[in-house]
């Protein structure tokens, strides 16, 4: 079988596509940069594989892991998603869309279908997406509110969950839980009974009090590794405070669960030093100290299903951008003033946000 063979042209497929047409509205980007980089043009479809669907994109998400693609940092990333230029020039993974059509490997979905979940290039009216990387869309949810969730969500899952083994009546301490990852893992660790302590910047207290966090700490003022209290979990989310003062705030026999961060350099990130430094010390001590990649998974998505349709994890979106402004949003997240997420809404050609 060709790769041609394998790729289903859009327009082939589905009378609804067919209908508007074989171009879309979309956000680009030919290099790697500053949001200035990314441009609004008309493009084709994307085409989509054997085991994919086509979305009609109702709205994405946007991610810290998206402005790394858009800037090429750490440099490490660029192996996989293209050396010079990125492989895919339409940026975007998470998103909330209607199926349009399936390719003809795909199982357990069908045009009509209301999905949220990962996308390749979401900031545009057409995305592409592997069916075990989306999952039905709560009917409680708005296409926003299921469009943010997508990998910021997965990460506190499996973070809290798979890693970090939670348990109802466990002392959690969340760093950078004002953020995407942060703002799911505090409202998970509350819904399953955990009493979380949440740590972020002075304007987001309250956010984060909002969440569910009964304890705050404003690393502003005060370093939590200093407070006397010792916790059963840390998720180091914002990925700043040094191994040494993290372990100070575990308990003896505690779990922490290194997430992220941002200030490992250009090469490699944030991440990996401490990560095998906090692997290697684990082997010598009664703490687990650990480390997560998330992982894109259709379960997961249906275990947030659960939470999302209860109403015990609700997506908290501080602001919503036309396509067009995908670049504001990037910039807004750069300048670390987003409150938990933005969302991005596709809207049709020639309707206007209210
Ligand atoms: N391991 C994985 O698989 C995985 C998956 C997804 C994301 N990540 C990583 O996780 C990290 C967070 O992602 P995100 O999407 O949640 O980012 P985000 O939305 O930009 O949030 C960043 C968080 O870090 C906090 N922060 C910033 N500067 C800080 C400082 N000096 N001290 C303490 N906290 C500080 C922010 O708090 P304030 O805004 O209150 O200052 C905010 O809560 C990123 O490094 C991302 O790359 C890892």
């Amino acid at each position: 079988m060709t790769a041609m063979d394998r790729t289903v042209r859009p327009e082939a497929v589905s009378d609804v596509v067919e209908q508007a047409g074989s171009t879309m509205r979309a956000i680009v980007q030919d290099r790697y940069g500053s949001a200035d980089v990314l441009r609004s043009v008309r493009t084709a479809r994307p085409e989509f594989g054997a085991g994919e669907v086509l979305l009609r994109v109702r709205a994405a998400g946007v991610n810290r892991g998206v402005w790394h693609l858009m800037t090429g940092r750490p440099y490490l990333l660029r192996l996989a998603f293209g050396l010079r230029r990125p492989k895919n020039r339409v940026p975007g993974q998470d998103v909330a869309g209607t199926v349009v059509a399936t390719g003809p490997a795909v199982t357990g979905f069908a045009v009509g279908d209301e999905v949220f979940g990962i996308a390749r290039g979401a900031f545009a009216e057409f995305a592409a997406a592997r069916s075990d990387k989306i999952a039905r869309k709560p009917a409680s949810l708005t296409f926003e509110q299921a469009a943010v969730v997508g990998v910021s969500a997965i990460t506190a899952l499996q973070a809290l969950v798979d890693t970090g083994r939670v348990e109802p009546g466990q002392r959690v301490l969340i760093t950078g839980a004002s953020g995407g990852v942060g703002s799911y893992a505090v409202q998970l660790a509350a819904a399953i009974g955990a009493v979380v302590t949440g740590v972020c910047s002075t304007p987001k207290l309250d956010l984060v009090r909002s969440l569910g966090a009964t304890h705050v700490v404003d690393y502003t003022r005060e370093d939590f590794a200093d407070t006397g209290h010792r916790y059963d979990l840390i998720l180091d989310i914002a990925g700043l405070p040094k191994l040494q003062r993290l372990r100070r705030a575990l308990a003896p026999n505690g779990t922490l669960v290194l997430v992220g961060g941002e200030d490992g350099g250009d090469w490699t990130g944030g991440t990996i030093g401490r990560q095998l430094r906090a692997r290697a010390t684990s082997l010598f001590s009664r703490q687990r100290l650990t480390s997560i990649l998330a992982k894109e998974r259709a379960g997961d998505f249906e275990r947030l299903a659960t939470y999302l349709q209860a109403g015990t994890v609700i997506p908290s979106i501080e602001r919503t951008y036309p396509l067009e402004e995908v670049p504001d949003a990037l910039r807004h997240l750069e300048a670390g003033n987003v409150r938990a997420k933005v969302a991005i809404a596709v809207l049709p050609m020639g309707t206007a946000m209210s």
